[in-house]
Order: structure tokens, then sequence, then C-alpha cells
């Protein structure tokens, strides 16, 4: 499963691209105006930073705009992947830039019979937004078995399954459980990730115990042995 980070703060980015774990980024409107910075700049930036794909979204509605604004983001670096809403127009640009080479993120997808059309229309990416479908009652993990189940119906569909809005832990294990191509997460996820009680007591506990031990440095015992070898 690949992990994309979802924001546009260029730093937190850079960061958790050091890691080696990051595959990707994606950004909307929302997370781009709350960094400040101009989205041609910022977008340029975070591809320069990550070698995967980075989502921009359009902000046009009409078909004519989307293809200009989506031709423009794509031009920015060669691993845009230009993200449309999924409305017609939005499925209708997505079909033609998807046809010019353009990889296309088709994104608010709230039901399987939306990731359908996104599929047919040549999307890299469907984002189904798990945690916004919670927030309302429904069950967003559900729609990712869905999609999971009638896209494995189809062997010709490439579109990838990005998991998305996702809120915690648990809808990322819960993603990888079903099969999903593609988790994006708030780098806050990410980081807990990695964090399990467990661990830090268990490694306290270790390095709490070599150094009761008495016992030299590891390099400098092997430097040692090396030397006397
Ligand atoms: C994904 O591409 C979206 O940017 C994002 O996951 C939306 O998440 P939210 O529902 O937390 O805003």
């Amino acid at each position: 499963m690949k992990f994309f980070i979802d924001t546009a703060d260029l730093d937190e980015i850079q960061a958790l691209a050091a890691t080696g774990l990051v595959d990707g980024v994606t950004t909307n409107p929302s997370l781009i105006a709350k960094h400040g910075a101009a989205m041609a700049d910022r977008i340029a930036d975070i591809c320069a930073a990550v070698p995967g794909p980075v989502s921009a979204e359009v902000t046009a509605t009409d078909i004519e705009g989307m293809l200009a604004e989506g031709r423009a983001l794509a031009a920015i670096a060669d691993n845009v992947a230009v993200k449309v809403p999924l409305t017609e127009s939005g499925l209708r640009a997505c079909k033609t830039l998807s046809n010019e080479g353009t990889k296309v993120n088709v994104t608010l997808c709230f039901s399987a019979a939306q990731a359908i059309l996104a599929a047919k229309a040549g999307a890299s990416f469907i984002s189904p937004f798990v945690g916004r479908l919670d927030d309302i009652g429904q069950n967003g993990m559900e729609l990712i078995a869905d999609i999971v189940e009638i896209y494995e119906q189809y062997p010709d569909f490439e579109t990838e399954i990005l998991v998305a809005s996702v809120r915690h832990p648990v809808h990322v294990v819960e993603a990888a459980r079903l099969g999903a191509d593609v988790v994006t997460v708030p780098p806050k996820i990410l980081k807990q990730l990695f964090q399990h009680p467990l661990t830090d007591k268990g490694l306290a506990a270790f390095l709490a115990d070599w150094a009761a031990s008495g016992q030299a440095p590891i390099l400098e015992q092997l430097e040692k042995k090396n030397g006397a070898d």
C-alpha cells in the first residue's frame, strides 16, 4: 500500500519525505489556503520534495475552466496529478486530461456509483472520503470495501483506490486490510503510526540495562576486535 501525505505544509512534507515512507502528496484548495503560499509555487516546491504523484486541485467548475487549469497545473512538474471534483464536468475533464496522458485524481467521492464513473472516465486515482462519511453517521470503510469489490470484477479498470479524509490510525489499518492501493494521511496521523507505548517502555528498559552493564559502546568493541583480528 502506498502512503501519501495530505497537507500543503512544505516543512512537514520535507521532514516526512526523509523517512523514505512517503510515496506522494495530496493537497486541496483548503489545505493550500491554510498555508498561505501561492498555489503554483507551493505545488512546484512539493513536486521537488517528493518524487511520487502530487495532487493539485482545480478550482474552476466548468469544463473549459477545469481543462485550462488542469493543463496549467500539469505543466508545473511531471509528477503533478490533477485533482478534479466528482461532478459531470469533473469527469469530462478527467477523461480528456487522462487521454492527454495526465494523471487525474477524482476527489470528493462518497458512493460506489461515483467510483464506477471515475474508473470509466480513466481516473488514475479515486478518492473516497471516509472520515466525512463517518462524520454524518455512515461507515466510510464500508464504501472502501464496496469499491475494492467492484473494481476487482473489472481487471481493465486501472484506477487506484486512494483512501482520503483519514481521521485516525484505524482507518489506515482497515484500508490496508481491504487492499486499498493508497492511503493519504495528515502528518499527525502518519506520526501516530510509529507510536506504541510498549515500544517506548521496552526501549527504555533495554537502554537502562545496557547502561548499567558497564559495557563499552558497540562500535568501540568492534573496532578493538577488528584491530586484534
Ligand atoms: C484528500 O485528497 C483530501 O484532501 C482530504 O483527505 C480531505 O480530508 P478532510 O475530510 O479531513 O478535509
